[in-house]
């Protein structure tokens, strides 16, 4: 089957949705009505929430429980909501000031303006933003509509912008400020990642600063995602973002308010909702190929609604571009003996092309390096 292309007078879904007397969604964004399934509410406090102080701040003790709960959290859901208390940080930033610690928390108001700046950006005229197009998948400034027209049969009703922002960092030069605002939030958010994957290494069993050695953090490629859901007049039949998991080792999402994001437990479509306050965090491909399996990356989904426009900003953090990644080898010998290696070392550039040339497809890319059931 070929691909039907993107019809050339449609630029963006907010063009679209904002066309006069759009009653239904056009034919090239339609799905078939029973795509969704059945969607269960979990009961509230049952995602799992990673408290934030007691991991850089508590007693030896807490911290260790806290270690604890972070490899639960990766094992049961892989995904969890991180809070973060601004205040606690102002609070301790005065008395504390020498502690390198400080810096980890991220003002409530970098996250309000890194959500106006990309704001402005989907509010440029169409002919601005394709300015920033881009032609090839590892282009460091890439924005669009779906996830890849040029290989979808059917269209996601999202418009995107995609940069890549560690080790070099880059940003569209217009709306004025967007720039300065996103080197901030993404040097927090880095430092907040980099800890968490601490945790979680230590949560494995390996040193602390195993994950960021053995895949160069320092060098890691951390890309910035943020995406525009317009509203839909047929909510039902529309897909925002498919199945998928995603290729680095950890994403930490934030969004303004309206919720739209499904993460698949134990076979069951959840709602997310909305939490403020806090990063939602879910472990990528590069998490379960590292720990062979012990952390499977989540399939997550973004839906859309009639009622309002949803943004999100996913910062996706992954290993240097060139890191091969495979099993810690550390993992595979267990009281029990040896543990065969469940996938093949693959270069985390490769791996990165691949997943972002194809179709968005649930785990797919990951099949393709896996080599036992796990
Ligand atoms: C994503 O998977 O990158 C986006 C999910 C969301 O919009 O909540
Ligand atoms: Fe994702």
């Amino acid at each position: 089957e070929t691909a039907s292309p993107l019809p050339s007078n449609i630029t963006s879904i907010k063009t679209l949705a904002e066309s006069p007397g759009l009653t239904s969604n056009p034919a090239t964004h339609t799905f078939t009505p029973d795509l969704h399934g059945q969607v269960t509410s979990v009961p509230e406090g049952s995602i799992p929430v990673i408290d934030y102080s007691l991991l850089i701040s508590g007693t030896p003790g807490q911290r260790s429980e806290i270690v604890h709960e972070l490899g639960r959290a990766c094992q049961d859901w892989g995904f969890f909501v991180y809070l973060f208390f601004p205040s606690f940080y102002v609070a301790r930033k005065a008395t504390l000031r020498t502690e390198p610690v400080i810096n980890h928390g991220v003002p409530q108001k970098l996250l309000s303006s890194i959500l106006d700046g990309c704001r402005g950006f989907f509010d440029l005229e169409e002919e601005e933003k394709q300015e920033f197009k881009g032609n090839h998948v590892l282009d460091p400034i890439r924005s669009g509509t779906s996830f890849n027209v040029s290989v979808e049969k059917a269209f996601y009703w999202r418009d995107f912008l995609k940069v890549f922002v560690h080790p070099v960092f880059y940003s569209p030069t217009k709306p004025a400020g967007l720039n300065e605002i996103s080197l901030e939030y993404s040097q927090r958010v880095r430092e907040v990642a980099r800890g968490l994957l601490k945790g979680i290494s230590e949560s494995l069993g390996l040193e602390g600063s195993y994950i960021d050695k053995a895949l160069d953090l320092e060098r890691g490629k951390q890309i910035f995602i943020a995406n525009l859901y317009p509203t839909c007049p047929q909510p039902e039949l529309a897909m925002g973002m498919p199945p998928h998991s995603d290729h680095g080792l950890l994403t930490l999402l934030i969004q303004n308010g309206i919720g739209g994001l499904q993460i698949q437990h134990k076979g069951k479509w959840v709602n997310v909702g909305t939490h403020s306050n806090s990063f939602l965090v879910n472990t990528g491909d590069h998490l379960e190929i590292l720990s062979n399996g012990r952390y499977k990356s989540v399939l997550h989904r973004a839906m859309v609604n009639s009622k309002g426009t949803r943004m999100s900003i996913a910062m996706a953090h992954g290993p240097s571009l060139d890191s091969v990644v495979s099993p810690a080898p550390e993992l595979l010998v267990s009281g029990e003996g040896d543990e065969p290696a469940a996938y093949i070392g693959i270069k985390y550039k490769d791996y990165l092309e691949l997943q972002q040339s194809n179709k968005l497809d649930g785990k797919s890319c990951l099949d393709r390096v896996r080599i036992s059931a796990v």
